[in-house]
């Protein structure tokens, strides 16, 4: 019988993230001055990983997503690409990147046998780049973003983190620009995730805005349906299609959350596995595995982990009545798992 949760859901979905370091320093998620990293003898060696990948892999996982913070400052991450591409059982194997570096390596992960790229871009404006992320290389992503296509990937998506008075203004130049490369923008809610110690909601641009924004400039927008007669609400983003036929995606996740077929779990760089991307609380892999437990330990662990999740954080950050950021700095300092950054969205 396939593993499923408290509500039934299945785990399919992985989200690796490969280093907690950044190099950008982006508002909505990594604000403060200072931080406190992972020790580097703690990371997990990427056999370490392709062996925690095994076990993922015969509970039901077939989605694998390279994350961070930025994944591409990981050394060497082609060859985890190369070791993880040769595992056919993951039907979807993808990276979330910040661009900084991707022109540099691009073509490596292709021939690594690297499926899919999504690229965060927030602005087209350099000057509103460096505001919002503290650096100045927004040159170097959209050379990034250029060189995707040109390694030969499709697929490609843009994820916009929309904050009011940040980047609200840039929606329709966004997806404009997404059409030229070619890839299909996803406008993402602003989120009171660990790490974003200076969120509030009026910053936060709701799907409703979103597409009463876009329906001015453009006309009658129309969720995209898929030919079960279903909307192709593939979580997390939902899609829709303008007059002319362009899509793009919005990522609801403040103000209409996915909870309730979220699939998704990630493990951290040094190894804690988090089943949510609110939970307070992850299960150490690194341990077990370094004290020598084999794939039948590993796996009773992770199965147990699933079989009693309940989470279903952003829902439950909804209904709150008075929202402010989920961790203050203090406990985040205490432990940096509770990032954002950390986890890897
Ligand atoms: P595909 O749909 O397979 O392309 O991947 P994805 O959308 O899961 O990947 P991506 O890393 O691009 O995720 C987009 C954004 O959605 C993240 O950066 C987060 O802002 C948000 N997100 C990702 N996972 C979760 C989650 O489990 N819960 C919530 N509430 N939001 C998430
Ligand atoms: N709200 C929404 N998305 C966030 N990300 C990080 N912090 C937040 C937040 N507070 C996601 C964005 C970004 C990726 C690296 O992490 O999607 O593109
Ligand atoms: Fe899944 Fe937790 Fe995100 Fe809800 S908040 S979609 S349960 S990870």
């Amino acid at each position: 019988m396939s593993l499923v949760d408290t509500l039934g859901r299945p785990l399919r979905n992985l989200r690796l993230s490969v280093t907690d370091r950044c190099n950008l320093r982006c508002a909505y998620c990594m604000p403060e001055e200072d931080y406190i990293w992972l020790p580097r003898e703690e990371l997990l060696h990427f056999e370490e990983v392709g062996t925690l990948v095994d076990v993922f892999l015969d509970l039901g996982v077939d989605k694998v997503r390279l994350t961070g913070g930025e994944p591409l400052l990981r050394r060497d991450l082609s060859e985890l690409v190369r070791l993880l591409a040769a595992r056919p059982r993951i039907r979807d194997l993808a990276i979330t990147t910040n661009g900084v570096l991707l022109a540099e390596h691009a073509p490596a992960l292709k021939t690594a046998g690297l499926g899919r790229v999504t690229v965060s871009l927030d602005t087209l404006r350099p000057e509103r780049f460096t505001a919002l992320t503290r650096r100045t290389t927004h040159a170097q992503v959209l050379e990034g973003i250029a060189a995707v296509p040109r390694a030969g990937f499709t697929g490609t998506k843009l994820d916009t983190v929309v904050m009011r008075g940040v980047n609200d203004d840039e929606l329709a130049d966004l997806i404009e620009f997404a059409r030229t490369i070619p890839a299909e923008v996803r406008f993402i809610e602003y989120m009171d995730v660990g790490g974003a110690t200076r969120w509030s909601m009026d910053r936060v641009v709701s799907r409703g805005e979103i597409l009463d924004v876009l329906g001015h400039r453009y006309g009658a927008i129309e969720p995209v349906i898929t030919k079960m007669g279903e909307p192709d609400s593939t979580a997390p983003a939902e899609r829709f299609r303008l007059p002319g036929g362009l899509t793009f995606g919005i990522i609801a996740s403040t103000t209409a959350p996915f909870c309730r077929v979220c699939d998704r779990s990630r493990l951290t760089a040094d190894g804690m596995w988090y089943r949510c991307l609110y939970a307070r609380e992850g299960t150490d892999l690194r341990g077990p595995l370094r004290r020598g437990a084999g794939a039948a330990a590993l796996a009773a662990l992770i199965a147990g982990g699933w079989r009693e999740r309940a989470d279903r954080g952003a829902e439950e950050r909804l209904a709150l009545r008075d929202r402010a950021p989920l961790v203050q700095i203090a406990a985040l300092r205490q432990d940096p798992h509770l990032e954002m950054h950390t986890r890897g969205g």
